[in-house]
């Protein structure tokens, strides 16, 4: 079995205690490398490094940066089809989603790299004559990007790209559950020529790695990728610092379908949306509210497309669903079927590990549908799976006033023909991204990605808003008058 180390200063190295954990197929249990457990003595090493290379990068000219980045882009182009397998075997998601996943990545490094030549800054006129005064972006330093295993290529380069664009280096930890993908990725980057030292990479624990992170006084900036708890926990601690913080947690994301609505539109987007990633998106639609009219309707469709369904071997490219990415998000989601039977809701579909061959060998529960009342903890909760809580409602208000009760405020989404009703929504309803006619997942990298409440702290991945997440601006005055001249002072 491959052995991969961390990668600091620009050489793959072992960790502090020589120790190492095993990346395996939640699909088989079939083990895929071996990374090295990293320590907080590897995230000292690994800061020092950076913190080395950033004077070089910070002057590195951006279009330059930008030319990395387009190479990193043509690289992943090439081998879209290996990395695509690679996601899939070591987190699950269905073949056509893992290739998806790096084409997400391709995505925004090509968009982003073109902010090298952007960096946009304002240029305003002087309250003082023979005076202009300016903006300019700057990178902040030292950045820690901690990333999630469900999106193991694309939300990585999100952050690294970003982060790379504006002259920032970096400390980069994934998740234990996908550092294939990332060792991947490191490669990748080396190859398309990111200087010595700008990316390293420390795999391990969030307990000790990801901590050592968090609070190392030399990492200015945190861009977070995660569940609200862990999400919590690094807010707390980075503040007390005075870090910059960017965080995108959980969601509870609502479909509404309107009684005038496309209904098997509606249910393919939903199906899609709910059961996609085995409903392990921060952007799943795990709520579905719809119209009293329809209802009877929806849930009959919804039942028969449900039984079509094929779970399996996710790189078999005829099934639909593969499996959830680890024994314990089974146990986690398992324990919320558990709460939605004993709180009352009724269970439609599924609702079970699925056992036999292939079943037995990996983490496969089957797609479930409850019939539900708002309130419950199935309606409110983040459950990351395949689980979908349907909920009846007289009108539109009603289903506003649901899709909005819950803590979270990342997607949504509302089927319906009624053009009023549309644009109301897209007001209403109270999310980072609203979808009219289209499922809660599947947003583009040229915009705003994060939420509202407490899916984030405010801040927005992709798009040029990624770019504000990684720099400092920094506002010049120049005066051209060859005297001093003194703002505010009237006498
Ligand atoms: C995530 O689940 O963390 O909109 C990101 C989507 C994807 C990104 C999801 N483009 O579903």
């Amino acid at each position: 079995m491959k052995e991969y180390g961390l990668f600091v200063n620009g050489e793959w190295v072992k960790a502090a205690t020589g120790k190492s954990f095993v990346s395996q197929n939640p699909a088989n249990g079939e083990a895929l490398a071996a990374f090295a457990l990293g320590t907080q003595k590897d995230v000292d090493k690994a800061v020092q490094a950076a913190t080395q290379a950033f004077p070089a990068w910070k002057n590195f000219p951006p279009p330059k940066r930008g030319e990395i980045l387009l190479k990193a882009a043509a690289i992943l182009r090439q081998r879209k089809d290996e990395l695509g397998e690679v996601v899939t075997k070591e987190m699950g998601k269905v073949i056509a989603e893992g290739k998806g996943d790096v084409q997400e990545a391709i995505d925004f490094l090509e968009y982003i790299a073109g902010e090298g030549r952007r960096l946009l800054g304002e240029t305003t006129p002087s309250e003082l004559p023979d005076k202009i005064c300016l903006t300019l972006r700057q990178p902040i330093g030292v950045v820690g990007c901690i990333t999630p295993w469900n999106f193991p290529v694309a939300v990585p380069c999100w952050k690294l790209g970003a982060a790379l664009i504006s002259g920032n280096t970096i400390v980069f930890k994934p998740a234990t559950l996908t550092p294939l993908c990332a060792a991947k990725l490191i490669e990748i980057f080396e190859e398309a020529g990111v200087p010595t030292g700008v990316v390293n990479l420390v795999t391990g624990s969030a307990e000790e790695v990801g901590d050592a992170i968090v609070r190392h006084p030399k990492i200015r900036s945190l861009s977070f990728t995660g569940g609200v708890v862990a999400g919590k926990e690094i807010y707390v601690k980075a503040s007390s610092l005075l870090k910059r913080v960017g965080l995108e947690l959980g969601g509870k994301n609502p479909q509404i379908i309107m009684d005038d609505a496309h209904i098997d539109t509606a249910i393919e987007g939903l199906l899609f949306g709910a059961f996609g990633t085995a409903g392990q998106r921060c952007t799943a639609t795990s709520r579905l509210i719809v119209h009293e009219k329809v209802y009877g309707e929806v849930k009959e469709k919804l039942l028969s497309r449900l039984k079509s369904l094929k779970i399996g071997n996710p790189l078999d490219p005829t099934i639909d669903v593969g499996p959830v990415a680890s024994q314990e998000q089974e146990k986690k989601i398992l324990n919320y079927l558990k709460i939605g039977i004993n709180e009352g809701a009724e269970l439609l579909w599924g609702g079970r590990k699925l056992t036999g061959t292939p079943y037995d060998e990996g983490f496969f529960l089957s797609p479930t549908l409850f019939e539900a009342k708002h309130g419950m903890r199935i309606t409110r909760e983040e459950i990351f799976g395949p689980v979908l809580s349907m909920i009846k409602v007289k009108n539109y208000e009603e289903a506003i006033a649901v899709a909005n009760d819950v803590e979270y405020g990342l997607s949504s989404s509302i089927y319906t023909r009624n053009v009023y009703l549309a644009f109301r929504a897209m007001r209403d309803l109270e999310a980072g991204v609203t979808y009219i006619n289209a499922p809660t997942i599947g947003a583009e990298v040229h915009l705003p990605f994060g939420g509202v409440k407490n899916t984030g702290n405010g801040t927005r991945e992709a798009g040029t808003e990624a770019i504000h997440e990684f720099t400092e601006v920094k506002s010049v005055f120049v005066d051209f008058s060859g005297k001093l001249q003194k703002a505010q002072i009237t006498e």
